[in-house]
Order: C-alpha cells, then structure tokens, then sequence
C-alpha cells in the first residue's frame, strides 16, 4: 500500500523531503520616500508602512540590516507635481537624493528605483497627456531620464513600471549612452491593470486624477498577451521580469517560468499585503502563517524573487524556523 504519511512522520523528515523553500536572499522590500523633514507618516491601508523622509530613513535601513533583506525597491513622493513630472528626472529630486543617501550609509543594499512618473505627475498617469490621451513615444524620453538620474545616484537597477511600449528599449539604449551599460533593468513585464494596486496609491499618492491606467497596463484576462508581452521586455533587453500582482497570477508566473529562462521576480502588491493584515487585525486568520504560505506559493510557482511588504517579517520568521 502507499503510505505517504511515512514522509510526513515528523517535522525533521518533513523538512528533509521538502521540495520549496524561501530564503532571506529573495526578498526585496518596498520603500516609500517623501520630500520634507521628520516625516515618518503612516499610512493607514498598509499597517505598519510609512512614507519616511530622507533625514528619518536610517531607521528603516537598520531594520532592514538587521532583517538581513539584500535589497529594496524605492518609490519618491516629490512636494510639487506637475503635468510632465519633472520632479522625476531631476537630478536633486526627492528620488535621486534617497538614492544618494542610502548608498552612502548601507553601500552593500540593493537599491532598485522604480521608474514611472504617476507619483511626479499633476494628473497621476504613469505618461504625459495631450487633449485626454496617454502618449506613449512622448514619454519614453522622461523615463530614459528618470532611469539615467537615478542610476547616476548610485541605483544597482532600475525598475521600469510604467507599461509604455518600447519603455525598456529607451531606458536601455539611454543607460548605455550614458555609459551605465552595467546597471540591469527589472522590467515590470506582466503588469495586469488591477484593483490590488489601491493601497500602494494612498502611500505614493499616485491615483490618476481620471480614468484609469487600462490603456497601457495589461488586461487580466489575457494570459497569451502577457507571455507576448514578457519576450518584448526580453528582446528590448531587460535583465530580469517581474509578474505583478501575485497571488492573483500564480498561473502567468508559472507560465513565465516553462516559457522564458528569465530570471523572475513577483510583486506581492498592497492590496494583497493589506488584506492580510486586515483579517489578521481581527483575528480571523493566523498572519504568519498565511504570509508564509503565500510565500512558499509563489516560489513553487517559479519566483526567485518576492517584492513584499512583509519581507522584514519574513525574515525574521524565516530565522525562527516558522
Ligand atoms: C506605479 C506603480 C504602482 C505599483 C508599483 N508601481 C501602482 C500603479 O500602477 O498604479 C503598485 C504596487 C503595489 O500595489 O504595491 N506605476
Ligand atoms: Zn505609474
């Protein structure tokens, strides 16, 4: 008879036959970053979450260190927005200087700069508008310049998000002139226009003031269009992919994962992270558990990266043995 209760006998022989697992090492921690002094601001979507400003931020970097989280992903909330989001591509922006800075103090962590303008835009599209329209080939220019500053501040790559067609192609054609041919880019590849996003807008202040972002981010329901999708971001040259949201498109990152060699990263989004921790603040789920599992998901689905909210959490949990 088959008795597969003989492996499961006890928690060594669990872990010995264990087939997934997830390390300090795949973690990447958002970070939000504001214009101003002495803010530390919560947000109230994402409990435990905060936008700091630059002169508060050591103290995230040492929970970071202290985690042992090897890098992170680092949004700017600029004072002033306007309609072509300068503040993104200024070499002293809000961005650039948090770059400056925690290269300075934490050289060895990983700084991955988001590039998109809806956090530097008046009217919070990702692209400049004329007459109600996203234009696409106007604003590859301002992303080549935002990835350019920023990696010119020290980011070890950057993270286009914008989902305009060609994005990665300009940013990589732009890097090389400016003779960053080193610095990797990691392209939000399989970015589905998604509900999920709605807490990540309260704390980057990035909703868009009409309409919604459908025309350039992906429709969920087109798992063929994302594989498309991720071998024009391979052939334009991005170094890895990332699949966003997660939990959601477990089957797009399985996909990514027969179909390409990329390396991949998924994005476990704030409104996955929000979830969680609203149930957990009831009591009505065990949130370590949860997080752990959803982690373990997504590495069984093909990530070898997690962009999480709850990366400092996990690596504690991961050092405690869960
Ligand atoms: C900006 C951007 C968004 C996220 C990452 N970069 C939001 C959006 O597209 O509106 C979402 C991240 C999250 O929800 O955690 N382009
Ligand atoms: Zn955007």
């Amino acid at each position: 008879m088959f008795r597969r209760r003989r492996l499961r006998s006890s928690e060594y022989m669990r872990a010995l036959v264990r087939e997934t697992s997830v390390s300090v090492d795949d973690l990447i921690y958002p970070i939000f970053v504001v214009e101003g002094e002495n803010q530390k601001n919560p947000i109230s979507s994402m409990p435990g979450i905060y936008q700091y400003s630059i002169d508060r931020i050591d103290e995230e970097l040492d929970r970071i260190r202290e985690a042992g989280v090897k890098g992170i992903l680092i949004f700017g909330i600029p004072a002033h927005k306007d309609e072509v989001g300068s503040e993104a591509y200024n070499e002293h922006g809000i961005i650039q200087e948090a770059i400056r800075h925690i290269k300075k103090v934490f050289p060895e962590l990983i700084v991955i700069a988001d590039i998109c303008l809806c956090e530097y835009t008046s009217h919070g599209h990702c692209g400049v508008i004329k007459d109600g329209e996203i234009l696409n080939d106007e604003t590859l220019p301002l992303l080549a310049r935002t990835a350019v500053t920023c990696a010119q501040a020290g980011a070890d790559m950057v993270a286009p998000s914008n989902m305009m067609d060609g994005h990665v192609a300009a940013i990589r054609e732009a890097l090389d002139e400016a003779d960053l041919k080193t610095v990797p880019i990691m392209s939000y590849t399989a970015k589905m226009a998604s509900g999920y996003y709605g807490p990540f807008r309260d704390a980057a202040h990035s909703a868009p003031g009409f309409g919604d972002r459908k025309t350039y981010q992906m429709d969920y329901h087109n798992p063929r269009e994302a594989l498309r999708d991720m071998w024009d971001d391979i052939n334009e040259g991005a170094d890895i992919l990332i699949i966003k949201p997660g939990l959601a498109y477990m089957d797009i990152l399985k996909m990514a994962s027969q179909e390409t060699d990329m390396p991949l990263a998924v994005y476990n989004v704030s409104g996955e992270y929000s979830m969680v921790k609203a149930a957990a603040a009831n009591g009505w789920i065990d949130e370590k558990r949860i997080v752990m599992e959803n982690m373990i998901g997504f590495k069984r689905a093909g990530a070898q990266m997690i962009i999480t909210y709850h990366a400092l959490d996990v690596a504690k949990w991961i050092k405690e043995g869960y």
